[in-house]
């Protein structure tokens, strides 16, 4: 059986708590697509080489959860080649049987426009510079100086821009708990699929 959960958003507004959840519950295949752009800028070299050539031990390196990991992705992101060089994996990612769910800035609305289900997941940035502070440390206003920063440029680059798909459930996690977003979220599976079970 294929199915996929597309879930987008902006850094930190709660998009990998609630795939986690969702992934667990439905016993769906789970995709952190972010790590791939992560892993790209961190490899260093020319950009699209390294997509090219992504391998498991890249995305196992211990360095990417950084701030400055995530700077360096948004940046690489922003290029046509190496989002192209991504896109057949995420794409085979999604269709792995028994169900997937992937999320990331374009997986809605690029890699997969067919999803069953699709969410965009978003926070005031305020509230996700919070979260973020307290997960990888940092001075509050920095942080969320870098999220702003991040922001306008994953929503304002050319090729692929974080958007909402057209037919995707907003949920805004500002002031939802983590079991109201993830009951949001399993409805809106449940709607699709109502005898999906954990296997
Ligand atoms: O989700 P995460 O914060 O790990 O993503 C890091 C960066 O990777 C994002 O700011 C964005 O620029 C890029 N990205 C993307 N498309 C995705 C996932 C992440 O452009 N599907």
């Amino acid at each position: 059986m294929e199915f996929t959960v597309a879930i987008d958003g902006p850094a930190a507004a709660g998009k990998g708590t609630i795939a986690r959840a969702l992934a667990q519950r439905f016993g769906f295949a789970y995709l952190d697509t972010g790590l791939l752009y992560r892993a790209v800028a961190a490899k260093g070299g020319d950009p699209v080489q390294a997509a090219l050539g992504l391998t498991a031990e890249d995305l196992a390196r211990d360095d990417l959860r950084s701030l400055a990991a995530g700077q360096a992705a948004s940046r690489v992101a922003a290029l046509a080649g190496v989002r192209s060089a991504l896109t057949d994996f995420q794409r085979r990612f999604a269709r792995t049987a028994g169900g997937a769910i992937l999320d990331g800035r374009d997986i809605g609305t690029v890699i997969c426009p067919m999803a069953e289900v699709k969410l965009y997941v978003t926070s005031s940035a305020e509230v996700r510079a919070v979260r973020r502070a307290r997960e990888v440390g940092g001075d509050l206003a920095q942080v969320l100086a870098q999220l702003r920063e991040r922001d306008a440029r994953d929503m304002g680059r050319a090729d692929a821009p974080l958007r909402p798909a057209q037919d995707a459930l907003l949920i805004d996690t500002t002031d939802l708990t983590i079991e109201q977003a993830v009951a949001l979220a399993s409805a809106a599976v449940l709607a699709r699929f109502p005898e999906r079970t954990n296997p």
